[in-house]
């Protein structure tokens, strides 16, 4: 057995991780779950599969926020059987330390680090998101994304564009939160953020995924910034033309698959497992950690008063299982009093996930998958089994939209002045037809997750300039282009 000094991921050279990451070895566990194996968080070979080849799920010490005293004890009992270890009042202590810092955050010096954590909305949360010393963070900072009300009772007068997404959904009370607004314009930040920082202080010398293109723009810019190099593995043909700028211009070596998504994710863990490559999918749990933020952020913006619903869009899955894990902490911490129903919602044509649902989970489904929405176009998720476990534990639901309903709703977003990518529209779709269904109830509160942001991706959907529409330099011109126009 080699040492972690022998560390097989290559420690590089005089650096002093040794003891932090011996501390963090005794207060994190990984857990399989699929048959609940329990793992070394620290190893000296990464670990992102239990023997049985189910998924692992980081299992965390969390220690009371002002008391060295543990405030959850065991994580992963269910819902329903850690009811009485709940303790409400746990729940002020817990605001009190993420208010302050909330307000902290909005002055800070650039080079008070302390200070620069407290304003992501990733680690503002940091004892429920990763214990680890704060020289190791890599952050841009992320998160502090919009929380937009949209609902017919929920927005204002003023902002009749907005209240018109508030209609086509149905909804009288329904917030928008646009994870587009995180730094590299989708929400993979608040995950990468954490794995980046875990290849830091690990010593990785790469780190490597398999994208549909926002986790590699994600990964490349946070590699970029450590100064590591970034591996992405890419459909070739797949990736919407924004998101293959990034990963080029933030300097990632590029692999393009012939072959879709699934085929890219099979290989890159290969890859990674027999080259010594950091792997950071959302397979590897500390990604899940990360994006466990946007159910804190979205929580505290709700001043701690869950929805009845949240709906979003699912394609690997890791979403929906680290929303849900958060909601589950928050509930089990006191932070909320009930834990909200999660809505996952998939393209018809990329729609696993929606058929297993269909068969109450009796087996596991995969598809060839084919949508316009190319950020979602997967067939074999790999957050199966997370997601599942949310969807029982929540009551929850998994919906399929097609396409066309898909563009629709992206219509919608984009001409109330909000605008999306293609694959976030999915939520809005998905609510409309929940609504329809009497599923969700008009009057209840929903928050739905734009994923991306609309430049992501500035074909699909979207009209596209005309040649012939230029004019000439005179205002006879442009009154007569105006009035055939706007009626003006
Ligand atoms: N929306 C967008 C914009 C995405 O990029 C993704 C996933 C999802 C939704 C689905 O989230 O996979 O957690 O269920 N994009 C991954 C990628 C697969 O490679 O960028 P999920």
């Amino acid at each position: 057995m080699p040492t972690m000094e022998e560390n097989s991921i290559d420690l590089r050279p005089g650096r002093s991780n040794h003891s932090a990451l011996k501390q963090l070895a005794t207060l994190i566990e990984l857990r399989c779950v699929e048959c609940a194996s329990l793992y070394p968080g620290i190893s000296d070979q990464p670990r992102y599969r239990c023997d049985c080849g189910g998924v692992l799920d980081v299992d965390a010490k969390i220690y009371h926020p002002f008391k060295q005293e543990p405030a959850l004890q065991q994580e992963f009992e269910t819902l329903t059987n850690s009811e009485s270890d709940i303790k409400p009042f746990m729940g002020d202590d817990w605001r009190q330390l993420f208010e302050e810092r909330a307000l902290q955050s909005l002055t800070w010096p650039i080079n008070v680090d302390a200070q620069l954590l407290n304003a992501s909305g990733v680690w503002r949360y940091r004892e429920l998101i990763l214990p680890i010393p704060e020289q190791y963070i890599v952050s841009r900072p992320e998160g502090n994304t919009g929380l937009y009300p949209v609902g017919t009772e929920n927005c204002g007068h003023h902002r009749a564009g907005h209240r018109q997404i508030g209609h086509y959904a149905g909804l009288d009370y329904l917030f928008l939160k646009h994870e587009g607004e995180n730094p590299t314009g989708s929400f993979k930040d608040r995950g990468m953020t954490v794995g980046v920082t875990m290849a830091n202080l690990l010593g990785a010398r790469a780190v490597a995924c398999a994208s549909t293109g926002n986790t590699s723009a994600s990964l490349a810019s946070y590699a970029a910034q450590l100064g590591l190099p970034g591996i992405v593995f890419l459909p070739a043909m797949n990736v919407a033309s924004g998101k293959l700028a990034q990963s080029l211009a933030y300097a990632a070596t590029i692999v393009q698959i012939e072959g879709d998504f699934d085929d890219a994710m099979r290989l890159v863990e290969q890859v990674c497992n027999e080259l010594g490559i950091y792997l950071l999918n959302s397979l590897n749990p500390f990604r899940i950690e990360g994006q466990k933020a946007i159910g804190f952020e979205l929580l505290q913006q709700l001043d701690w008063e869950a929805p009845d619903w949240l709906v979003l869009p699912a394609g690997n899955l890791g979403n929906t299982s680290a929303i849900g894990k958060a909601f589950r902490q928050a509930h089990r911490l006191g932070l909320i009093a009930h834990v909200p129903r999660i809505a996952s919602i998939q393209a018809s044509g990329a729609n696993p996930f929606f058929q297993s649902y269909m068969s109450g989970f009796s087996h596991r489904q995969r598809v060839q998958a084919q949508t316009v929405a190319t950020a979602i176009k997967i067939g074999d998720p790999v957050s199966y089994s997370r997601a599942r476990q949310v969807i029982e534990e929540t009551n929850g639901v998994v919906e399929e939209v097609t396409d066309e309903e898909i563009l629709a709703a992206k219509t919608v977003i984009d001409r109330s002045g909000i605008g999306c990518e293609p694959a976030s529209a999915a939520t809005l779709a998905g609510i409309r037809k929940l609504v329809g269904q009497g599923i969700i109830k008009r009057e209840e509160r929903v928050v739905g997750i734009l994923t991306g942001d609309l430049l992501k991706d500035s074909h699909t959907g979207i009209p596209q300039p005309k040649q012939d529409d230029s004019i000439m330099i005179s205002i006879e011109a442009v009154r007569t282009y105006l009035t055939h126009k706007l009626s003006l």
